[in-house]
C-alpha cells in the first residue's frame, strides 16, 4: 500500500499560505489539562480549550470512537480555531477530516457519498509490514559504459558493506536510475526495499566524516551497518480509509488524490476494503486509528445528513466527530421544525456541548497582537489600542482583517509601522456588519430583493 505516494499528498496539504488559523499551533493546555492564558497561538477561552483537550485525552486513548462534540458560540469566538487546535494537537498520526456543511451540496457526488468519504477519510489504518531491507555503506557505485552510445539498457555494480561483510550487487536500469535520483556516493548509508526497490539515504558514514568540507552543515552523520546486509524490518504507517479506497477504485488510482477528484466510489469496492482491514486486524497487521471528522457550520445539512450521521456514528470503525455552529433555535433544513442549532434533538442527544463566549477586551489586543506577529505587519501601540476597540464594538474578525489592509495603507504612504491614522483610513474603507446594516436600513429601496424578511432562518445566538 502505496507509503510513499501517501506522505507525499500529506505534504502537499502542508504547504499553507498564512490563513485565518495559520497562527494556531495547538490548545494550549498543560499536562493537567489547565488552559494556559496564551500558548501556542491560542489566547483566553480556558473553559472550551480545556473541555476540547479532554476530548482529546479520551480519543488518544480509544475511549470515545463514535462519540460527537459540538462546538457552539456567536460568530467569531474560536470555534474554527479551537477544531484547528484539536487537530494540531492530534499530530501527524491521527487523521483529522475537516469540511463546511455546505460542502456536501454538490453535482459530482450524492450527499451520502460526500459524507462517508468525509468519514472515511477521518479513519485511519496502522499497517504493519515486514520488509526486507538492504542496508549498508556504499563502498563503490560502478556504472559500465554502454558499447554503443545510447544502448537501451545500463548495466552496473554496486558495492555495499556492514562492518562485517562486502557484497557486490548487479545493477539494472532502473535501480540505476534511482542512485542516481537519490545521489548516491560511496560513503553513503543507504536502505533498499527488496520488494520496491526503493532507496533511502539514510546519513554519510562517519568513516567520511572528514570530508565535511565538501558537503553541507546538514550533513547527517550515522554509523556503518553492523551484522548482515540483509535485514527484515517492521515498518508501520498509517493511511486513511478513503486513501485505500481511492488507490483501489477504478482507473485513475492514487493520482485522484492529488486532483481532489475522486467521484463516487462504487460500494463494492468499499465492501472489499472493509473486509480486507477486518481481515488484517485479526491476523494483527492492522490497527484502526479512530480520528476526527470535523464538519463547520453544520446547520447547514439537512434533515438527511442529519439521520445519515446518526447511523453512521454507530458504526464500528467510527471517528470522533466534531461539529460547529453559531445558530440559536432555528429551522432544521429539509423540515419546518425548529430545534436547538438547527439540529434534531435525536442527534443533539449524542452530542457532549462546548461553548464558547466572547472575548474581553484585553484577550481581543492579545489575538491581534499575535496576528500582526503572524502577517508580519509592524504596528505602533496606538494603532493596537484604536483597533482592539474597533474589534470589541464590531467583531474580532473584522478587526484582524484590517490588519492587512491598514498593512497595505502603511505601505503605500512609505510608512514603517501601522498607524492610527492607517487604522482609520481602512475604517473608512471597509464598513463593519453594524455600519453596512445601518446603511442598508436607510437604502434599502435601492438594493434588489428588498423586502425585510421575518427573520427565522438564521438567527445567532444572542
Ligand atoms: N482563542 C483564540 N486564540 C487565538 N486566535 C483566535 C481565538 N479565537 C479566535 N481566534 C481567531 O479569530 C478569528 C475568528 O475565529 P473563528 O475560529 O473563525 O470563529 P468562529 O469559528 O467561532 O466563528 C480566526 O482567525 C481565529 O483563528
Ligand atoms: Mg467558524
Amino acid at each position: 500500500m502505496a507509503e510513499l505516494k501517501v506522505t507525499q499528498s500529506k505534504d502537499l496539504t502542508r504547504v499553507e499560505r498564512v490563513g485565518a488559523h495559520s497562527h494556531i499551533r495547538g490548545l494550549g493546555l498543560d499536562d493537567t489539562f489547565e488552559a494556559r492564558n496564551v500558548s501556542q497561538g491560542m489566547v483566553g477561552q480556558k473553559a472550551a480549550r480545556r473541555a476540547a483537550g479532554i476530548i482529546l485525552q479520551l480519543i488518544r486513548e480509544g475511549k470515545i470512537a463514535g462519540r460527537a462534540v459540538l462546538l457552539a458560540g456567536q460568530p467569531g469566538t474560536g470555534k474554527t480555531a479551537i477544531a484547528m487546535g484539536m487537530a494540531k494537537a492530534l499530530g501527524e498520526e491521527t487523521p483529522f477530516a475537516m469540511m463546511a456543511g455546505s460542502e456536501i451540496f454538490s453535482l459530482e457526488m450524492s450527499k451520502t457519498e460526500a459524507l462517508t468519504q468525509a468519514f472515511r477519510k477521518a479513519i485511519g489504518v496502522r499497517i504493519k509490514e515486514e520488509t526486507e531491507l538492504i542496508e549498508g555503506e556504499v563502498v563503490e557505485v560502478q556504472i559500465d559504459r554502454p558499447a554503443v552510445a545510447g544502448a537501451a539498457s545500463k548495466t552496473g555494480k554496486l558495492t555495499l558493506k556492514t562492518t562485517e561483510m562486502e557484497t557486490v550487487y548487479d545493477l539494472g536500469a532502473k535501480m540505476i536510475e534511482s542512485l542516481g535520483k537519490e545521489k548516491v556516493q560511496s560513503g553513503d548509508v543507504i536502505a533498499i526495499d527488496k520488494a520496491s526497490g526503493k532507496i533511502t539515504k539514510l546519513g554519510r558514514s562517519f568513516a567520511r566524516s572528514r570530508d565535511y568540507d565538501a558537503m553541507g552543515p546538514q550533513t547527517k552523520f550515522v554509523q556503518c551497518p553492523d551484522g548482515e546486509l540483509q535485514k527484515r524490518k517492521e515498518v508501520v504507517h498509517v493511511v486513511t480509509l478513503h486513501e485505500i479506497d481511492v488507490i483501489n477504485s477504478r482507473k485513475q488510482g492514487f493520482l485522484a488524490l492529488f486532483a481532489g477528484d475522486t467521484g463516487e466510489i462504487r460500494c463494492e469496492v468499499r465492501e472489499q476494503i472493509d473486509s480486507k482491514v477486518a481481515e488484517w486486524r485479526e491476523e494483527g497487521k492492522a490497527d484502526i486509528v479512530p480520528g476526527v471528522l470535523f464538519i463547520d457550520e453544520v446547520h447547514m445539512l439537512d434533515i438527511e445528513c442529519f439521520s445519515f450521521l446518526n447511523r453512521a456514528l454507530e458504526n464500528e470503525m467510527a471517528p470522533i466527530l466534531v461539529v460547529a455552529t453559531n445558530r440559536g433555535i432555528t429551522r432544521i433544513r429539509g423540515t419546518n421544525y425548529k430545534s436547538p442549532h438547527g439540529i434534531p434533538i435525536d442527534l443533539l442527544d449524542r452530542l457532549l456541548i462546548i461553548s464558547t463566549t466572547p472575548y474581553s477586551e484585553e484577550e481581543i489586543r492579545k489575538i491581534l497582537d499575535i496576528r500582526c506577529e503572524e502577517e508580519d505587519v509592524e504596528m505602533s501601540e496606538d494603532a493596537r489600542d484604536l483597533l482592539t476597540k474597533i474589534g470589541h464594538e464590531t467583531s474580532l474578525r473584522y478587526a484582524i482583517c484590517l490588519i492587512t489592509a491598514a498593512a497595505l495603507a502603511c505601505a503605500k504612504r512609505k510608512g514603517k509601522e501601522v498607524e492610527i491614522e492607517d487604522i482609520s483610513r481602512v475604517y473608512s474603507l471597509f464598513i463593519d456588519v453594524k455600519r453596512s446594516t445601518q446603511f442598508l436600513m436607510e437604502y434599502q429601496e435601492q438594493f434588489m430583493f428588498n423586502e425585510v424578511q421575518e427573520d427565522d432562518e438564521a438567527k445567532a445566538i444572542g
